[in-house]
């Protein structure tokens, strides 16, 4: 199949809604990272997403809509609190989760009763949801496993050949996926963390939890409450270590390398203190800028051929504990504590 480039022009937008509607695969940008989308109404459409991405189908996708009246039919009931999330949050980088009507496919929900749906804020994706005249279910545009794309460049080199189209909004604002937020639950709970942080949630419910898997490893047998979070993730071909401690410590470590197999994710300013090739990946004391870095540079570790990358440890504070949420999974819990 030859995947065709399309751009955020008027026409090309159409052309991807009618892609869409015709059951095909169209990577779009949002902004949090670059989805994979496909007519969430159309089982056979949404069950090539799983094929073209290598996703194990017992991991549910997010139904992104474009208007808060397309939630009615594909709810079984829209509770009350659902108002007060859309008016601070919708659009933008917050996906609910909420019992399902029938018209949600089985491929969509992968067997739960459940369904994710989130509006996303990026004109684009909202312009091809509205041409596509259809949600669109759409889990991020990586081959499972990887880093998720944040650059139509990343969705290229992943999925190239595999699907119809892929549609260049540009580099990702957020470039961490949405914030996972299930309703279903007695106090509202925190899947997966993202932009809207646990403060900003708490803000308008009153009460929020946070799900023991954000920080901590699923226990072997247990049952994740979000399918996504049992699997490896966000991994580079290279093995990751997140090093906590001092800059100064971290560079003892790294500098101990070869620093021909290694790179170093540091903060903007650290990168004279190491010997090996290094990435900045935002400031210490900013968790939106490494939030926006952090996927492009592990891909960009892995381009440079290193067998181990090793990263600062960031502040798991407000958007920072969906930088650690990610970092923890692509490390698999490797942490090294130096001075
Ligand atoms: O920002 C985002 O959310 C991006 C963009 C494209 O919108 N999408 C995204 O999709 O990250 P995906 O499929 O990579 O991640 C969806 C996460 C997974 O961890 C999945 O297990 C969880 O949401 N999820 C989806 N439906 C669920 C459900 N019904 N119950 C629990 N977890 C669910
Ligand atoms: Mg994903």
């Amino acid at each position: 199949m030859h995947t065709l480039k399309l751009t955020n022009s008027k026409q090309d937008i159409q052309t991807a809604g009618k892609l869409l509607k015709d059951g095909e695969l169209v990577a779009i940008p949002t902004e949090t990272v670059y989805g994979l989308a496909a007519d969430a109404l159309n089982g056979e459409a949404v069950a090539n997403i799983f094929k073209a991405k290598g996703r194990p189908m017992d991991n549910p996708l997010i139904v992104h809509i474009a208007d808060l009246s397309q939630v009615d039919d594909l709810v079984a009931f829209v509770p009350p609190v659902l108002e007060d999330l859309a008016k601070a949050f919708w659009p933008g980088p917050l996906t609910v989760i909420l019992e399902k009507s029938e018209l949600i496919p089985d491929e969509v929900s992968a067997g739960l009763d459940t369904v994710a749906i989130r509006m996303p804020s990026h004109p684009v994706a909202r312009a091809i949801i509205k041409a596509a005249g259809t949600p669109l279910a759409a889990p991020s545009a990586n081959t499972s496993g990887m880093p998720s794309p944040t650059t139509a460049a990343h969705v290229m080199h992943d999925m190239d050949g595999r699907i119809a189209a892929v549609v260049d909004g540009g580099p990702c604002e957020v470039g961490v996926e949405s914030t996972v937020l299930t309703l279903c639950t007695r106090v509202p709970r925190i899947l997966r963390p993202g932009r809207v942080t646990p403060e900003d949630l708490f803000d308008v419910l009153g009460d929020v939890e946070v799900d023991d898997a954000v920080l901590g490893q699923l226990a072997q047998g247990a049952v994740a409450a979000s399918p996504g979070m049992k699997y490896k993730h966000y991994s580079p071909k290279a093995e990751v270590y997140i090093v906590d401690g001092s800059a100064e410590g971290f560079a003892k470590l790294v500098n101990e390398k070869d620093p021909a197999t290694t790179a170093a994710l540091v903060f903007d300013g650290e990168e004279s203190l190491v010997e090996c090739r290094t990435l900045p990946f935002g400031a210490e004391d900013d968790s939106l800028g490494q939030a926006e870095h952090l996927f492009d540079d592990l891909r960009k570790a892995d381009e440079l051929g290193v067998t181990d990358i090793f990263v600062r440890c960031p502040s798991a504070e407000g958007v920072g504990l969906a930088v650690m949420n990610r970092l923890l999974r692509a490390a698999e819990f490797r942490i090294i504590e130096v001075d």
